[in-house]
């Protein structure tokens, strides 16, 4: 089986289920997600990660938070959706995709409401009720399209990607910009995947990614189930394989790209950057255009989220590997400055600098 076939994000049969990452690669578990609650949860533990599964997490999330409620009208009933949203997009900050996965449901809801307005002020009737059965409706399509859409997308960015890649070249990632980030495929290896069904033979070396080990717990595992060739280092080895001359290419992924391309991406990427441009490696950013932000000028107003301390020296030891009240500081992402970045790869092309021209370009053309 292809690691194709594993979806973090699935809603069959009424039910949203979840795969449950934190337990990768020991155990393959779905949660089911019931409440508001459970979805906040999982955004916020990190059962569901990466930048567009948490987009198609928060639109099924709030679909099925809200689905049960019931209210007088319909304006009251899309102020408590209005309220669930605002709750479901505190879990993280960093990826844009919550905020505007959540915005895109929104947008839909005020759409059909005032839809409804004009075809009553035309002589229609319609009753609260029935209102606010079809605003249910309404949010399950939208949740659907926006798992559709990024399924697509990310198939589109494994092509455009793959037309910079050569057959046998070994290239570096970091983090998890995979099948389990996204609706489907990954961004940064999907080309990976689609070099691997046309026989490109791809030698991808997988940063470990501390503190919390994507890269081992999920880009190995997922690739290595794929039959790719993959080997894993610690974060700090990466100038080593570069050295070496192992690495001809190195992929990403991102949360947040701002106006003038910046790009938020996992602890440890900005670093990744300048060692390439330092070896003369070309660093392509996995950015669909869901993660593209204009709203932020540029990387330095992207708010970094800050995890707990023990994630660096307690969670994945028996013993602590640190003194007992030593102080702590956890990013969990860092910006990697325009410069760095040899292009982005979206769904809709590959863009190149100047970023603060071409990205509006493409986005605006959303
Ligand atoms: O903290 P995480 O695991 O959610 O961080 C994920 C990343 O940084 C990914 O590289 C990014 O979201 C791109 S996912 C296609």
């Amino acid at each position: 089986m292809k690691v194709f076939d594993i979806a973090p994000v699935k809603f069959v049969g009424g039910q949203l289920l979840i795969l449950d990452q934190t337990k990768l690669p020991g155990e393959e578990v779905y949660i089911e997600a019931i409440t508001k609650e459970d979805i906040w949860d999982a955004i916020y533990h990190l059962r569901v990660r990466g930048a567009p599964a948490i987009g198609v997490a928060a639109g099924w999330g709030l679909y099925i938070s809200v689905r049960g409620i019931e209210a007088e009208t319909a304006a009251e009933f899309a102020q408590k959706v209005r309220e669930t949203a605002g709750y479901i997009n505190s879990a993280r900050p960093t990826a844009v995709n919550l905020s505007w996965a959540l915005k895109r449901m929104l947008k839909v809801m005020d759409e059909y409401l005032a839809g409804c307005e004009e075809a009553i002020a035309l002589g229609d009737t319609l009753p609260e009720e029935r209102k606010i059965h079809w605003v249910k409706e309404v949010l399950r399509m939208e949740a659907e399209k926006i798992q559709k859409e990024d399924e697509d997308a990310c198939y589109a960015m494994g092509e455009y990607g793959l037309s910079l890649l050569k057959p046998g070249m070994g290239i570096l990632t970091h983090c998890n910009a995979g099948t389990i980030a996204t609706a489907k495929y990954g961004t940064c290896l999907a080309p990976i995947y689609l070099g691997q069904q046309q026989g490109y033979n791809f030698r991808v070396f997988a940063d470990e990614t501390r503190p919390l080990l994507q890269g081992a717990r999920l880009t190995s595992w997922e690739l290595h189930k794929s039959g790719v060739d993959v080997t894993l280092i610690c974060d700090n080895m990466a100038s080593s394989v570069m050295k070496k001359g192992w690495i001809d290419a190195v992929v990403v992924g991102c949360d947040r790209m701002a106006a003038n391309g910046d790009g938020a991406n996992k602890i440890g990427t900005s670093g990744v950057a300048i060692l390439a441009k330092e070896y003369g490696i070309p660093f392509y950013m996995y950015v669909p255009t869901s993660t593209i932000d204009l709203d932020t000028p540029t990387g330095d107003d992207i708010k970094i989220e800050e995890r707990k301390g023990e994630e660096i020296y307690r969670m994945w030891y028996e013993k602590p590997m640190a003194p007992e009240g030593v102080k702590t500081f956890n990013p969990a992402f860092d910006v990697t400055d325009n410069k760095y970045i040899t292009a982005v790869i979206t769904e809709k092309g590959i863009v190149y600098p100047p970023y603060d021209v071409n990205l509006r370009k493409i986005k605006e053309n959303d």
